[in-house]
């Protein structure tokens, strides 16, 4: 049930794919989807940029070719899935520990397009756990500090991000002003990304569930 939402929330972001573009792609179950979607329909891409392990290992079951960052150039698209999300398109993501370049490739595209069921839609960010991924060396440090700003910060204990990092998944938030919630946990030292996207939040989050795919945009900034 739920995988068939995540299939149509990625289906329906296949209208935004031009044939032959460089495409930024996420990491998660809901990317899963778009991949296998992509393959299924022979949608050619010049190339891929991945955020994750996972997803470069997917992209080459479908014989899509990945590029680096550093070549690829400016990406004119990036679809990603998210753990939580606002009808105004702000975005907590890192549950599966891949934020940081997820967070520099959906910086890198002109458009970011968010793929989600409608589980993951809230009023108020903070629901789910907020990942940070932090330096090893500071882990108690920085979690201190996210005690002192009112959340409860857990050690998500035995993973080591692609980055050679920590997480810390940040409970008991409440989040009214994500954007500047998400500046001020960028000034604590030692924090490498917050799963916060909501300075750069998605243009377009696609949402399914049982009554068909609604599309959200967010305001010009
Ligand atoms: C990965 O670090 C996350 O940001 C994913 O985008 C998020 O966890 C969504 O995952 P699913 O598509 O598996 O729900």
């Amino acid at each position: 049930m739920g995988l068939d939402k995540k299939r149509r929330a990625a289906e329906a972001a296949l209208a935004y794919i031009e044939s032959d573009m460089v495409l930024g792609v996420g990491t998660g179950s809901t990317v899963t989807q778009l991949i296998e979607a992509l393959k299924a329909r022979k949608i050619q891409l010049s190339g891929a940029v991945s955020s994750s392990r996972q997803t470069s290992e997917s992209l080459k079951d479908a014989g899509i070719p990945e590029l680096d960052l550093n070549s690829a150039g400016p990406l004119s698209l990036y679809i990603d899935g998210a753990d939580e999300a606002t009808a105004t398109c702000a975005l907590i993501k890192g549950g599966g520990a891949a934020l940081t370049r997820e967070k520099v490739i959906a910086a890198a595209a002109s458009r970011f397009i968010c793929i989600v069921d409608d589980t993951k839609l809230v009023e108020v960010l903070g629901r789910f756990p907020l990942p940070v991924e932090v330096i090893p060396m500071a882990r108690s440090y920085v979690a201190r500090e996210l005690v002192k700003m009112g959340g409860q910060p857990v050690w998500r204990d035995g993973v080591v991000t692609d980055n050679g990092n920590v997480i810390l998944d940040v409970h008991n938030l409440r989040l009214k002003d994500p954007a500047d919630f998400e500046s001020a946990v960028n000034q604590i030292a030692g924090v490498v990304t917050v799963g916060l996207f909501a300075r750069r939040r998605a243009d377009v989050l696609i949402v399914a569930g049982d009554a068909g795919v609604r599309t959200f945009n967010a305001e010009p900034a």
